[in-house]
């Protein structure tokens, strides 16, 4: 039984979705996993930081929050932050602020680079998996930090960090945020370190960019093998953030679902490659333009088979949006999860919406009917938000979709963009008990 201390009184936002028809085009907002790590890395200099085309997004203003904390003075301006050092300066990134994003443990490497110690709360498991830090602690390790953990905190000091060889495959292949957090502490650390099995993502190449426009000495971003040359200090900068490649890729998903033509703009479609081949397996038409204008026509939808691997495969990130886009085929598609394996929370929610999949350890095997129906669903992590909101614009009659909370962490005014396009979509209050849980 749960006991009374789950629940909490919530005051929680839902939307009311209809079946709809898109049309027009759609600018893709910065990327949230890019900003993410970038303004952790903010934490290696005193200097003034300016970093645009950043997305308005629960997560962006919880590493605020963070960074607040850690000594930072912070204005969020018209998608810009302004970025400067306060005097008082802290080493303790806090349960309270780590436990409702992952993405903050990312200060640890900058933390221990820069100010020599860290004290960074473990974030926990969340919906998706188990979610270790393992890799983090080995790669930092590595470089001459002591680390312990103790009380659920990760506890580091870095008198002395030396250049290392940081191998950094795991399980699952590469990490994306222990990549970031050697990284970020290879670049003020003495000597050559060599971070062998790099993740690839262009977040990982966006990050090294702004590193380097900071003064830092990096090459081989983008490939498993980036080598860096330490230097002794680093400086403020101005950078653009990256265009989302997982909003680019959720619209496509949602143009497929919806049979919708649509046009994606500020998009990079060489991040998008094995969505795009997708998405043409699936039978859509993609062309592209000279201003990179993505242009998305839709035809029947064919079942596929897809993998989600780390970047250049398909990402795990779009696994939820395109399980959506395969229910509504007529046929048998198998989708196997190589990122997370437990990530298939939104299994059941499609199930409700008149599917019938079957899940078995990470593959999900979708027998498309061709059709969804509208139901009450309930969102249980940011990704598989935009799968039922996608769901819901593409079933027949309504869709409830509780708990949106979760889509606000990672989607800039989904809502308002959808509706632009004509989507049948709002958004009300809802005040219910409900589990507090937090992802
Ligand atoms: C990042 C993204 C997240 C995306 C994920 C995979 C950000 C802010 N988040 O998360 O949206 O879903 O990449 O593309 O960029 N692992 C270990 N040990 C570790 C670290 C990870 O075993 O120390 C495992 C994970 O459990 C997972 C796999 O490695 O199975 C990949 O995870 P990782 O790339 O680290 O994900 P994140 O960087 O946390």
């Amino acid at each position: 039984m749960i006991g009374e201390s789950f629940y909490n009184l919530k005051i929680m936002d839902k939307f009311i979705i209809h079946k709809s028809r898109l049309k027009g085009s759609v600018k893709i907002s910065g990327s949230k996993n890019a900003a993410l790590p970038i303004m952790a890395a903010t934490l290696l200099t005193d200097e003034k930081c300016v970093v645009s085309n950043v997305p308005d997004l629960m997560d962006i203003r919880t590493m605020i929050d963070i960074l607040a904390v850690l000594g930072k003075k912070i204005t969020f301006q018209d998608n810009v932050l302004y970025i400067e050092s306060k005097r008082k300066k802290s080493y303790v990134a806090p349960y309270k602020l780590v436990s409702t994003m992952r993405a903050s443990f990312c200060c640890l490497g900058p933390l221990l680079a820069k100010r020599k110690r860290a004290k960074v709360s473990l974030p926990g498991g969340c919906i998706i998996g188990v979610r270790p830090v393992d890799l983090h602690i080995k790669g930092l390790k590595e470089l001459g930090a002591k680390i312990i953990v103790d009380k659920g905190y990760c506890i580091g000091e870095a008198k002395k960090l030396q250049g290392s060889h940081v191998y950094l495959g795991g399980v699952f292949g590469s990490s994306v945020l222990a990549t970031a957090n050697v990284l970020m502490a290879a670049v003020l650390t003495k000597g050559e370190t060599t971070i062998e099995y790099a993740a690839c993502e262009p977040e990982i190449e966006a990050l090294t960019l702004f590193l380097k426009k900071m003064g830092a000495v990096v090459s081989g971003e983008g490939t498993p093998l980036i080598k860096v040359r330490g230097v002794q200090s680093l400086g403020g900068c101005e950078f653009k953030i990256i265009p989302d490649r997982i909003e680019a890729g959720t619209f496509i998903a949602a143009s497929l679902a919806t049979d919708s033509p649509l046009t994606i703009k500020s998009a990079n479609p060489l991040h998008l490659t094995s969505i795009i081949e997708a998405s043409r397996m699936m039978g859509a038409n993609i062309t592209f333009d000279e201003k990179k204008n993505i242009f998305v026509k839709p035809k029947t939808l064919k079942p596929v088979n897809l993998t989600t691997l780390p970047y250049p495969g398909f990402p795990t990130d779009l696994q939820a949006q395109f399980m959506t886009c395969l229910c509504l085929t007529k046929g048998i598609s198998l989708i196997t999860e190589k990122v997370y394996p437990d990530r298939f929370m939104h299994v059941a929610e499609l199930n409700r919406m008149g599917m019938s999949i079957q899940r078995n350890g990470p593959y999900s095997i979708i027998e498309g009917k061709g059709k969804l129906f509208g139901a009450e669903v309930m969102a249980s992590d940011l990704r598989a938000s935009a799968a039922l909101v996608i769901a819901g614009m593409a079933a027949e009659g309504k869709t409830e979709l509780l708990r949106v909370y979760h889509i606000d962490r990672g989607y800039e005014r989904i809502e308002d963009k959808l509706r632009k396009l004509g989507a049948k979509i709002t958004r009300e209050k809802q005040r219910k008990q409900t589990k507090d849980r937090r992802f």
